[in-house]
């Protein structure tokens, strides 16, 4: 599979057999992306979580695209209730979709969501580990660190974790570089950084703070091949 970031926590996917996979599709009001939000291809979004910066313009894509909605049970169902097409999961889950497997992990975080004037809390924020074509990603959300960390890296070999680093709403370099050593991933891209001054980090010191050739902070829409990790 293909992978490019865009900016926050948006993360797009295509797997070799051709599915256009969208993570947390935060393009409208998001200072990093280089995304259309009237053109972005999408036969699945995956949720980590509720929060703007993270649902973001699933809705508009969604209606456009019909793709599927990948969430937490709640957020899945906020969602059908408008129409569209969801599958729920919840933290510990994990479901053989035809285009992967996904797997619902925890994430200590948040997952309210704002939205014509009123705050609706959409159960729990969560990571997610997917894997497609014989190679494996964890998204790991917004998070703090948390020892659990480890079963992740216990329960497959994770080719590329994808981790936050903007610190005050998840964590920052210091523990983001504990997480990485817990996950034992063979690459970190750090993401949830630079998107507005409160978060502000310098991913390529986080990088090479990080084992030799671990970390890799990609510019934003570089697109990596996960078979060469
Ligand atoms: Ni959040
Ligand atoms: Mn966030």
């Amino acid at each position: 599979m293909k992978i490019s970031w865009h900016g926050q926590s948006c993360v797009r996917i295509q797997t070799d057999t051709g599915v256009a996979i969208l993570i947390d599709p935060f393009i409208t009001g998001n200072s990093k992306s280089d995304l259309d939000p009237d053109t972005v291809e999408a036969d699945v979004i995956f949720l980590t979580h509720a929060h703007n910066d993270h649902i973001g313009d699933t809705e508009s894509i969604a209606k456009r695209t019909d793709a599927l909605i990948v969430a937490n049970a709640e957020i899945a169902t906020f969602f059908k209730k408008k129409g569209l097409k969801t599958h729920g999961m919840q933290m510990g889950g994990k479901h053989q979709f035809d285009f992967g497997e996904v797997k619902m992990t925890p994430a200590i975080h948040g997952s309210s969501y704002e939205v014509d004037g009123e705050s609706l809390t959409l159960g729990l924020a969560a990571g997610i580990i997917f894997s497609a074509d014989g190679q494996t990603i964890y998204h790991a959300g917004d998070t703090a660190l948390f020892t659990d960390m480890k079963l992740i890296g216990a329960y497959k070999t994770i080719d590329l974790a994808l981790l936050p680093i903007g610190d005050n709403y998840t964590m920052g370099p210091e523990d983001a570089t504990i997480a990485a050593s817990y996950i034992q991933a063979k690459k970190v891209i750090p993401i949830h950084y630079n998107t507005f001054p409160l978060i502000e980090q310098n991913a390529e010191e986080f990088c090479m703070g990080l084992p030799e050739e671990q970390g890799l902070a990609l510019k934003v829409g570089e697109i990596i091949d996960v078979s060469y990790v």
